[in-house]
């Protein structure tokens, strides 16, 4: 936890946001896999831990915008309490603890609300993503199901964006630490990635280093040498000499912040001609969005540059023809790079995802596309210091897209279908680290992790 000062600064800082009202934030529940008793892993709403701190369920979050006051909801501790878990803090410190002096019994939470709801006050939510909290809502608002999402607080969601895009610099702190463990992740990846070896032995271990090193992994892992699958969580493939193994990971810190790294490497140790010639394409993409990311540049650019780069280099092995501007404004390149650039990253690994994509990643001066591929981008916004990003090319070979498209005739004047025969059994490649907007420009996060053709060759040497 920061220190208290941070919540209570945070807290003020959104009232100012919101013109009247309540401001309702509750906490996570335990959430049950088997039966009631075994729980999965506990995860905290992000936005009740920005604002309030408290890393455990059973509490709820109240601003009265008017009033002013901040009050936690949450439960006194009982002896079985103590008996299961050890001596707790009482409601009264761990409010204390995030300078709120005002607590009120769970039990009393409907009651607090419907009385404020029927006193004519508006009650500010955000769209709730667990079915708890949407049966709570629904119970204690009388809001139907269907509407949940539409009678979240507009005016809420944009002050809580407004703020969390914008990292501290103790968040970034724990982010750049964070990453430091991906990097420990991802060059144990790439030194235990031999042929024979089964994927799901280094998705274990890595997973591990996440769980040793910080809280948890921050998104299930993706390891796969069928990389051209953009999110495999399959790992039952003995890696086979020759293949490319990608690996999408990232941890999460005891503060709950996360790190979302992506290397490609090939089995074995070595890169073919082939797998070398995309992967420099990829690579270039890469290093140009470091160049060019700073304040007050439009993502949505960046990511249409990235993806130039990509069907110019693809042009020049012959696999795209004509002109690569005209290739990408048309969506041809979306073939190889069907997804967006990257997203924001910070309590969660898509920073923010459950507030709305078009919240965070777009504003009134650009609208999402309807086109395949930049359709996925989540972030187009213009960017401003203090954002944290995921630059994350990718170029993969998916052989059904390639036969859809070649059935449909598409884009022909751009893409070479003939010449893709060669690359069917590819794989895909993706290069993704974590920039912090600075003034100037941009900053990778963690410490750097092997991504030149030579690095990488040079890490899986130290074989494990
Ligand atoms: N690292 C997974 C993703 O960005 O979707
Ligand atoms: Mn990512």
């Amino acid at each position: 936890m920061f220190a208290k000062e941070t919540y209570i600064q945070r807290r003020r800082t959104l009232t100012t946001k919101l013109c009247t009202g309540i401001i309702f934030i509750p906490a996570n529940n335990e959430m049950s896999f088997n039966y009631p008793a075994n729980t999965y892993s506990f995860r905290q709403d992000s936005t009740f831990l920005y604002y309030f701190g408290i890393d455990n369920p059973g509490y709820a979050g109240v601003i009265d915008v008017d009033s002013g006051d901040n009050i936690l909801f949450g439960n006194e501790v009982t002896m079985d309490d103590i008996i299961w878990s050890g001596e707790l803090p009482s409601l009264t410190d761990t409010a204390a603890s995030i300078g709120i002096s005002k607590t009120i019994p769970m039990s009393d939470l409907v009651e607090y609300l419907q009385k404020a709801q029927s006193s004519g006050r508006k009650i500010h939510y955000l769209p709730p993503y667990r079915d708890d909290h949407k049966i709570f809502l629904n119970q204690t608002l009388a809001i139907p199901f269907a509407e949940l999402k539409t009678n979240a607080s507009e005016e809420l969601i944009k002050g809580v964006v407004a703020m969390r895009s914008i990292k501290e610099a103790q968040e970034v702190e724990e982010i750049e630490r964070i990453t430091d463990v991906a990097y420990l992740m991802h060059t144990t990846s790439m030194r235990m990635a031999h042929p024979g070896r089964i994927e799901q032995e280094i998705a274990g271990t890595i997973e591990g280093i996440a769980i040793a090193h910080g809280r948890s992994v921050s998104f299930p892992v993706i390891l796969s040498q069928n990389g051209q699958i953009l999110h495999n969580h399959g790992h039952n493939n003995p890696l086979e000499s020759g293949r490319l193994l990608v690996t999408d990971a990232g941890a999460e810190s005891a503060m709950r912040y996360c790190s979302d790294i992506t290397r490609t490497v090939p089995v074995g140790g070595k890169f073919s001609q082939q797998q070398k010639e995309i992967y420099e394409i990829a690579l270039r993409a890469n290093l140009e969005v470091i160049k060019s990311v700073k304040p007050g540049v439009f993502y949505k650019d960046i990511h249409l540059s990235a993806c130039e780069i990509i069907a110019t280099g693809l042009t020049d092995l012959g696999l795209m023809k004509g002109n690569p501007k005209e290739a990408v404004a048309a969506g041809a390149h979306a073939l190889f790079m069907p997804h967006g650039l990257g997203h924001m990253l910070g309590l969660d690994v898509h920073d923010m995802e459950n507030l709305g994509e078009n919240y965070v990643g777009y504003d009134h001066t650009v609208q999402r596309s309807s086109q395949f591929g930049l359709a996925f981008l989540r972030l187009a916004r213009k960017l401003e210091t203090g954002f944290v990003l995921t630059d994350e090319p990718g170029i993969y070979f998916i052989p059904a897209l390639i036969d859809l498209w070649k059935s449909e005739g598409k884009h022909t004047d751009f893409i070479n279908y003939n010449k893709l025969e060669a690359y069917r059994t590819f794989g895909g490649i993706r290069i993704e680290d974590d920039l912090l907007v600075t003034e100037v420009g941009c900053k990778v996060l963690g410490k750097p992790i092997p991504k030149t053709v030579t690095e990488i060759e040079t890490e899986m040497q130290k074989s494990v």
